[in-house]
């Protein structure tokens, strides 16, 4: 167990220490992180090999035996982990331990639902619990730092990252960002059994252009801080102890050598006290953008911008402080304070008195059945019904036949989704074995994928992470395949139709110029429609996805995105009722690709009636709005009131609200409250969210909700001011199911405009 130290003073005096005796080439080493390829296991256990880059251990191996490596990553075995610290505690004087961090970003063995997946549970407790069991599991295997959460919010579901955040809005992105870091930190740095939390990448990374991933992003002063801003500087006043650099050009100057971000937002504004590591060969990349001259020219530009530790899946170029320091182009006191940074969460981490890990201990955290279950609550809260007339839930006991139709209906891959390492495949139930378990014998359950996996056009190296529907199933025959899935169909109660995108469609390097389903998915939906058979279809997804025939004509429409570990016992037991859905959409679910970016947080323009009649061919309106989710029964919101009509600038109003379950089933409701500005010193969103609450009602159980609106809801970044104000107007509110609410009321702010930082 590591000891949790809390004393500021005392370890910045024992970096102090530590530090007044290194040479400037041991202080350069402790800035930089390795990728260590060597032992990454391929757990799809397709490609028969390890996942090895020649030459590369051994270059870290050299490293770490002359005491040049400050952290590595990727690598999550235990013994190994020990291995390369006892390796780097050898090899340096001053017995300065690593710092291990990986993607923990859903999960270590237990596969948690997607992170956007996490985001639709809008429900912080369930996130934080989620990513302490990612905490406990990692600590436990030696891994110290998570480079998660992503909190980049995007309005682009083309860009294939979308899945990795949580989704378009900054309210919500933040009270997710928060619900991270405490489950990865806990109570904070040093924690037992929990690990340093790296919100990234800072920032603008989800603006990219044409959602393509890595390219530039173009953002005003007025979206930064009002849009992508605040789910960072939530994360960082919730204590995350460090943060990554993002890989794009922002506003003509990459983001890693972006001194505006690192040191006068981030930390001048912000006062984050923790460390900044660049993404995977950013720094080097600073020359690559045509900004930095040479390697040399981009260590120092890295470095002065902020970015304390350059992580290098190559030759790093921090290599050259040493030299830049002794030629005077580095100030010795800029390079001192990075590696204090460094050597103050090694500290506060408790490696120097515990750097190595238990094996035995490792094996029965990574196995505790407390983690999978944890891990199946979370799928079942983050699903959401997007459509049912009534057909769900499912009777198990009025059933014979169920038809369970899709490749991705027994994908155990692409069940727990893109982003994950250490899973273990033989445990993951997918959407076919769930509803097997669930209804036992007594009902026949037969299955037929249909039609085959659809191919990427350009292979990335993403795959070889795997993908477990076999592209190219031997012997496959299209048509009769096809066939055989109608006709299974046409013999059967029900239809559970499985459709969505293969988990290496989505991610990073994954963005896509179509929202579509691919391959062949919507013929086999529309032909096993056609058979008169009713059909559930469940979507496989981390971003929307083109759904317009769907939302026509199938009855039943459940989004369970990439579930997890135990994702198919989730879905099995909502389908049946078990549980009632409650997940509501993070992000606006557009009808088709052309209508991106498309945002319920818009403001209004010219023409405001015609605001749904925007085009010539397509309503411009989405086909499901931002905060959209059934449940099962028969819920309602009722009798808003708020406490003050009236209020002076700086003052609270509390708006309260009932929601009542008038139903005969429990139900899963989301309380989302939205406000709008009326009029100002700059036009404001038609709605934007400010206060959210999960409830689960038992049958006829009411319950009342608050939300206090005071100045930090009330106020925005104004470009004009540059600078946060809160404006004198009369505000409208709503509280309701989705962003569409009608329940509303309004109040007076009252007194003069003013700065509201
Ligand atoms: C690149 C990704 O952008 C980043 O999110 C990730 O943490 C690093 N690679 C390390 O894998």
């Amino acid at each position: 167990m590591t000891t949790l130290i809390r004393d500021d003073d005392t370890i910045r005096a024992k970096a102090d220490a530590l530090l007044a005796g290194m040479t400037v080439e041991e202080k350069a080493g402790q800035l930089t992180q390795y990728f260590y390829f060597g032992f990454m296991r391929d757990t799809t256990g397709e490609s028969g090999d390890d996942l090895h880059i020649p030459n590369q251990p051994a270059m870290v191996e050299t490293a770490l035996a002359r005491g040049g490596a400050g952290a590595l990553l990727f690598v999550n075995d235990p013994a190994e982990t020990n291995r390369l610290q006892k390796l780097a505690i050898e090899g340096n004087r001053h017995g300065i331990p690593l710092l291990f961090g990986f993607d923990v970003i859903h999960g270590l063995r237990t596969i948690f639902p997607v992170p956007i997946a996490m985001a639709a549970t809008w429900d912080p407790a369930t996130i934080e619990a989620g990513q302490a069991v990612a905490a406990r599991e990692a600590r436990a295997v030696g891994i110290h730092w998570a480079f998660a959460p992503m909190v980049d919010l995007t309005r682009d579901p083309r860009w294939g990252r979308i899945i990795e955040g949580a989704g378009e809005d900054p309210y919500l992105g933040a009270a997710v960002a928060v619900a991270q870091v405490r489950g990865f930190q806990g109570e904070g740095i040093g924690a037992d059994e929990r690990i340093i939390a790296g919100p990234k990448h800072f920032a603008g990374y989800g603006a990219a252009m044409g959602g393509r991933d890595y390219d530039e992003a173009n953002i005003s002063d007025y979206e930064m801080w009002n849009t992508f801003f605040p789910p960072f500087e939530a994360a960082v006043e919730a204590g995350a102890g460090n943060v990554m650099t993002a890989y794009m050009d922002l506003n003509g100057i990459p983001a890693t050598g972006n001194r505006w971000l690192f040191t006068e937002v981030l930390r001048e504004t912000w006062g984050f006290e923790g460390f900044v590591v660049s993404d995977a060969n950013a720094v080097k990349n600073l020359e690559a953008h045509g900004f930095a001259k040479d390697a040399p020219d981009a260590a120092a530009r890295g470095l002065t911008a902020g970015c304390d530790m350059e992580m290098a899946v190559s030759e790093p170029v921090y290599d050259h402080l040493a030299d830049l320091v002794s030629r005077g182009t580095v100030d010795e006191a800029t390079l001192d304070a990075s590696v204090r940074r460094v050597l103050e969460a090694k500290l506060r981490m408790g490696l120097f008195d515990e750097p190595y890990v238990d094996e035995d201990r490792a094996r029965e955290v990574l196995n505790d059945p407390a983690h999978r279950d944890t891990a199946r609550i979370a799928a079942e809260k983050a699903a959401v019904l997007l459509e049912n007339d009534g057909l769900l839930p499912l009777d198990a006991g009025a059933l014979e036949r169920i038809a369970v139709i899709g490749p991705l209906a027994d994908s155990k891959r692409d069940t727990i989704g893109p982003w994950c390492f250490d899973f273990d495949l033989e445990e993951t139930v997918t959407v076919l074995e769930g509803i097997r378990d669930r209804v036992g014998d007594g009902v026949v359950v037969d299955y037929a994928p249909g039609i085959r996996p659809a191919q990427r056009t350009f292979p990335s190296m993403f795959d070889m992470f795997g993908n477990n529907a076999p592209v190219d199933p031997e012997g496959f025959d299209d048509e009769l395949e096809l066939a055989r899935a109608v006709a299974l169909a046409g013999t059967s109660d029900v239809a559970v139709v499985v459709v969505g995108e293969w988990q290496n469609m989505i991610g990073e390097m994954s963005s896509r110029s179509s929202l579509e389903l691919p391959g062949r998915q919507l013929e086999l939906l529309q032909a096993v429609a056609a058979t008169g058979t009713p059909v559930v279809l469940l979507v496989m997804n981390g971003r929307p996805l083109d759904l317009r025939w769907a939302a026509e004509n199938v009855p039943a429409i459940l989004d369970i995105w990439y579930p997890g570990t135990r994702g198919g016992e989730a879905v099995a037991n909502l389908l049946f009722g078990d549980v009632a859905p409650g997940g509501r959409l993070p992000f606006t679910w557009p009808r088709t690709v052309g209508q991106i970016p498309m945002i319920y947080n818009h403001t209004v323009s010219h023409d405001p009636e015609n605001q749904g009649k925007r085009y010539w061919d397509e309503a411009s309106t989405p086909l499901y709005p931002f905060g959209h989710g059934y449940t099962y029964g028969d819920s309602e919101f009722r009798n808003l009131s708020l406490d003050r009509s009236e209020i002076a600038i700086g003052e609270s109003v509390t708006v309260t609200v009932e929601v009542v379950n008038n139903g005969s089933v429990p139900v899963e409701e989301v309380a989302q409250l939205y406000i709008h500005q009326r009029h100002g010193t700059s036009s404001r969103p038609v709605r934007d969210l400010k206060g959210f609450q999960r409830v689960s009602l038992a049958s006829g159980e009411t319950r009342r909700v608050e939300f206090t609106l005071g100045p930090k809801e009330l106020r925005y970044w104004n470009a004009a001011a540059k600078g946060w104000v809160q404006d004198a107007a009369t505000f409208d509110v709503w509280v309701g199911g989705d962003s569409t609410a009608t329940l509303g009321a309004s109040f007076e702010v009252t007194g003069p405009a003013r700065d509201a930082g």
